[in-house]
C-alpha cells in the first residue's frame, strides 16, 4: 500500500495525444499519489532538444513516459528520415537531457524488432531481426537507450488497440458497418495489446517500485507486454464483428494475398513471463482486451 502522506510521484508523459498517451490521461485520476503532466507534439516536439529540455525542467519529475513515436509502419518505407528522427534520434535527445537528472525513463518498443519464428513465445533475449524502416528505427532507438547510463525500462509491445486514434479494431468497426464481407489475414500470430491495459501495467510497475524500492533494481531492463493468448488478425476481426453484432462475414486470407510495403512478422507471440514474475502483474486475456476496448469505443460515442 502507498501512504497518502507520501510526496506525490511526478510523471511527465510525452506524445500524450497518441493511443497510449491518451490512455494515460484517462487512468491518471485513479493514481492519486501520482501527479501527471502531459505534453503533446505541439507542446513538446521530441526531435527538438530545447523542447524536451524545457518540458523536463518545468517540474521536478521522477519518471518520464515516452509515448511519442512514428508509427505509420508502411509510410515509414518512404518517410525514412522522419521515422528515424522520431524513433531513433530522439532517443539521443532523451539521453542527453536526462543524463544530468535522476528521472527514470519508460520507453516503448515493438514486436517487429524480433521478426523471428520459433513456435514458442518470444523471450526478451531471443534473436532480433528487424525488417523494414519502422522496425529498424525502433530497434536502433532501443540500442541508444540501452547503451546509455540513464535508468530506462523498455516495454516491447504488439498490435496496440484503443478507443483513441486509428487502429485495427476501429478499422474493423468501420468496415463491419460498411461492408457485407471482408478479408483478414489469418497467418500472422500474436496478441493485441489494449493500450489501457498497457498504461495500467506501467503505473502498476511504478507503484511497485514506490512500495518496494528494491524493485528499482529490475527497472533498468527490457520487458515484453501484450495481452494474453495467441490469435491471428482474423480471429480478432471475428470477435469484433460478433461482439458488435455486425453482420459482416470475415474471410481468412494469407499475408501473400494482402501485400503491404513493410513486411510484418508472422510470429509476434510475446512471452510475458519476465514482466509478470518481476512485477507480479496480471495481464488480461486478449478476449477481455477486445471486449473492454469495444466498450470504451461505445462509451466515447455516447
Ligand atoms: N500502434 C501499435 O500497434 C504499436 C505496436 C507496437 C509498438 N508500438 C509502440 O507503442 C508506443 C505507443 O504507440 P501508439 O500506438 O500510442 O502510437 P500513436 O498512437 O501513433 O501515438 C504516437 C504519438 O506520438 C506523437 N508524435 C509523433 N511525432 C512526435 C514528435 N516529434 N514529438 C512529440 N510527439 C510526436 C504523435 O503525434 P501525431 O499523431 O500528431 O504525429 C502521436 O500522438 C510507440 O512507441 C510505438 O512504437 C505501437
Amino acid at each position: 500500500m502507498v501512504s497518502g502522506k507520501l510526496k506525490k510521484i511526478k510523471i511527465c508523459v510525452l506524445g500524450a495525444n497518441g493511443q497510449l498517451g491518451q490512455e494515460f490521461r484517462c487512468i491518471a485520476p485513479e493514481f492519486e499519489f501520482m501527479s501527471f503532466h502531459f505534453y503533446d507534439k505541439k507542446s513538446c516536439d521530441i526531435i527538438k532538444k530545447s523542447d524536451v529540455a524545457k518540458a523536463i525542467a518545468s517540474h521536478d519529475f521522477d519518471y518520464l513516459i515516452n509515448c511519442a513515436a512514428y508509427t505509420a509502419v508502411d509510410r515509414a518505407e518512404k518517410e525514412v528520415e522522419q521515422c528515424y528522427a522520431i524513433n531513433t534520434q530522439a532517443c539521443n535527445i532523451l539521453v542527453d537531457v536526462l543524463s544530468d537528472t535522476k528521472i527514470k525513463l519508460i520507453h516503448f518498443s515493438s514486436d517487429y524488432i524480433y521478426h523471428t519464428y520459433s513456435g514458442f513465445p518470444i523471450r526478451e533475449e531471443d534473436s532480433k531481426s528487424p525488417k523494414g524502416i519502422y522496425a529498424k528505427s525502433k530497434y536502433d532507438g532501443e540500442m541508444i537507450l540501452r547503451k546509455s547510463n540513464i535508468p530506462v525500462l523498455i516495454l516491447r509491445t504488439s498490435w496496440v488497440i484503443s478507443s483513441f486514434g486509428n487502429n485495427f479494431l476501429k478499422t474493423m468497426l468501420r468496415l463491419g458497418a460498411e461492408k457485407n464481407a471482408i478479408s483478414v489475414v489469418n497467418d500472422q500470430f500474436g496478441a493485441p495489446t489494449y493500450a489501457r491495459h498497457l498504461a495500467n501495467g506501467v503505473l502498476d510497475i511504478i507503484t511497485a517500485t514506490i512500495s518496494d524500492p528494491s524493485r528499482l533494481d529490475s527497472f533498468n531492463d527490457t520487458y515484453n507486454f501484450a495481452n494474453e493468448g495467441i490469435v491471428t488478425w482474423y480471429d480478432i476481426a471475428k470477435q469484433i464483428m460478433n461482439e458488435s453484432k455486425l453482420e459482416c462475414k470475415v474471410n481468412p486470407i494469407s499475408t501473400e494475398e494482402y501485400p503491404t510495403p513493410a513486411r510484418r512478422p508472422n510470429w509476434s507471440v510475446l512471452s510475458k513471463h519476465k514482466i509478470k514474475e518481476t512485477y507480479s502483474l496480471e495481464i488480461p486475456h486478449w478476449y477481455i482486451a477486445v471486449k473492454d476496448c469495444l466498450l470504451a469505443v461505445k462509451m466515447d460515442q455516447t
